[in-house]
């Protein structure tokens, strides 16, 4: 694992995002990764920001609110599409997904939360603000199209600390 330029894995994100990357979070022995395809970089407070949005009913939701990190982890273009389908269907409630589907963890000095060892870029993410949606102000169309549950999004955004190469 070696430290690279932010913008250089923001590059991987921005390629494979529409496809899946893992988010892993969570604290102490509780961690959980779940694939994500909805998200946004830029700059917020004058640094590195990542924004992610994180449905309620989710297990990383439940475990994302003990913890003031997570780390996103970016698969090589079109890898790991069955890890991606299973860590997106599959909830942390049931299986452990690092073990169902062979994920390796590995450490980094920046935090506790490890990264998936089989990607090719990681974030090192630290939240700064993290907000529920209002379901008053959100547009009809979008209302009809995902929300029809009342299972609605809490969006986080965080401060880019670090980011790796595997
Ligand atoms: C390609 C793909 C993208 C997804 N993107 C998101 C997302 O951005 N936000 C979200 O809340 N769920 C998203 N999901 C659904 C979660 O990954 C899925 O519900 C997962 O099983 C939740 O796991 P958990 O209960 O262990 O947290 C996505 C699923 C797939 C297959």
């Amino acid at each position: 694992m070696k430290e690279v330029e932010i913008t250089r894995a923001i590059a991987g994100w921005d390629r494979e995002l529409e496809h899946g990357v893992f988010l892993t979070t969570g604290t102490g022995t509780q961690v959980n990764t779940m694939t994500i395809a909805w998200g946004a970089t830029g700059r917020f407070w004058n640094r590195p920001c990542i924004t992610v949005a994180v449905r309620h009913s989710r297990y990383t939701h439940d475990l994302i609110d003990l913890s003031d990190q997570f780390v996103i982890s970016i698969p090589a273009a079109g890898s790991l599409k069955q890890e991606l389908s299973i860590c997106g269907t599959r909830s942390g409630r049931e299986i452990d997904k690092f073990d169902a589907c062979s994920l390796t963890r590995e450490y980094v000095p920046e935090t506790t939360i490890p990264l998936i060892a089989q990607c090719e870029y990681h974030l090192v993410c630290t939240i700064s603000y993290r907000q529920s949606m209002d379901p008053l102000l959100i547009d009809a169309e979008y209302v009809h199209q995902s929300y029809t549950d009342h299972d609605h999004h809490t969006m986080y955004y965080a401060q880019i600390i670090k980011a790796y190469q595997s």
